[in-house]
């Protein structure tokens, strides 16, 4: 949990941390859902996995299936970035790259393997344990704050990270630790692939597919989530929101966040922090929050994007809130 006081001036929020998860073993938060499923796998006598991913979650259940002595199968979208594609090709026992989303990578696995025995499909809420695992960044919020933040900016792909969170809270009021206020969660998408958005701006209970979803934040690439409904309810339960922002202002909170803060943000990360101006903007944040933004992952899986940063401001100081005028 890292304060980011520049930051909190820049929004004008009265507190600000990045909740940073790219120190994860495989760079990024999947490794904390993964870490639980794996073993639960192993135990409950699964003797070969595989999943379907947009990339960081493949990694992180090769990395966990090689510990743990079991072969592994990880099919993702063959533009996913190059740092999933090869992380996956050294730690996984078969790698696939097929073309189209991925959706479109599950079913590949599911008929590639359909009748084998013993072997365990791990997508993403199809199975308890990853849910299990993700929910420890909810306690994480409150042992390391001391009290739960009053908003929680998220961004949201299939929505184990937001699920998660939200019966961490549940689990940490019949624990007696918390009583029932919770952070307002605020689910972060991409303008092109925006499915919780949508559902949530129409007061539907369920997505909306998008017709053309393509967004450099790989991880929110995610059309048809089969978590939708969780999501929507934990967001309308915390009288929380969902926005998406578009990949151009990504880039930008992108760059922000590494001159005022000197750290990089991975896309899906840059988005939430993009999303937190926006609310600020339109003043559904007021300005007396203490807020936590989520980093999800490492920015150096994302060379490609990296690559498309520009310093559009070069030598020319940020303005923060509260700065004299020169
Ligand atoms: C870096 C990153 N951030 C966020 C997400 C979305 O996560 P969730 O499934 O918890 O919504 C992903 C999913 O692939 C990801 O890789």
């Amino acid at each position: 949990m890292l304060p980011m006081e520049r930051l909190a001036r820049r929004a004008g929020v009265k507190a600000c941390w990045c909740k940073d998860e790219s120190f994860n073993p495989t760079g990024s938060f999947k490794a904390r859902g993964m870490s639980v499923a794996v073993t639960m796998a192993a135990a409950l006598g699964a003797r070969e996995l595989y999943v379907p991913t947009a990339g960081n979650a493949g990694g992180a259940l090769a990395a966990y299936a090689a510990r743990a002595g079991l072969p592994c199968a990880v099919a993702m979208p063959e533009d996913s970035p190059s740092a999933n594609r090869l992380e996956v090709r050294a730690l996984a026992t078969e790698s696939f790259e097929v073309p189209g989303l991925i959706g479109d990578a599950g079913r590949f696995l599911r008929e590639r393997y359909a009748g084998r025995e013993g072997v365990f499909d791990l997508s993403t809420l199809k199975e308890p344990y990853r849910l299990e695992g993700k929910k420890t960044m909810g306690y994480d919020l409150l042992l390391e704050l001391g009290s739960l933040p009053d908003v929680v900016v998220y961004p949201a792909g299939g929505g184990t990270g937001l699920i998660g969170m939200w019966k961490a809270f549940d689990e940490m009021q019949a624990l007696g630790w918390i009583d029932a206020r919770r952070p307002r969660l605020v689910a972060v998408q991409m303008e092109s692939c925006a499915p919780v958005v949508e559902g949530f701006l129409a007061g539907r209970d369920e997505g909306v597919p998008p017709l053309a979803p393509r967004t450099l934040a790989s991880g929110l690439r995610v059309p048809t989530p089969l978590g939708d409904r969780l999501m929507l309810r934990a967001i309308r339960a915390t009288c929380g929101t969902a926005l998406a922002v578009s990949d151009d202002e990504m880039l930008h909170a992108l760059r922000e966040v590494a001159r005022l803060e000197g750290l990089l943000l991975c896309p899906e990360g840059a988005a939430a922090w993009a999303a937190v101006l926006r609310l600020r903007e339109e003043g559904w944040l007021e300005g007396n929050e203490r807020l936590v933004f989520f980093n999800t992952g490492s920015a150096l899986k994302y060379p490609e994007v990296l690559a498309l940063v520009r310093p559009p401001d070069a030598g020319r100081p940020l303005r923060l809130v509260g700065d004299q005028e020169a």
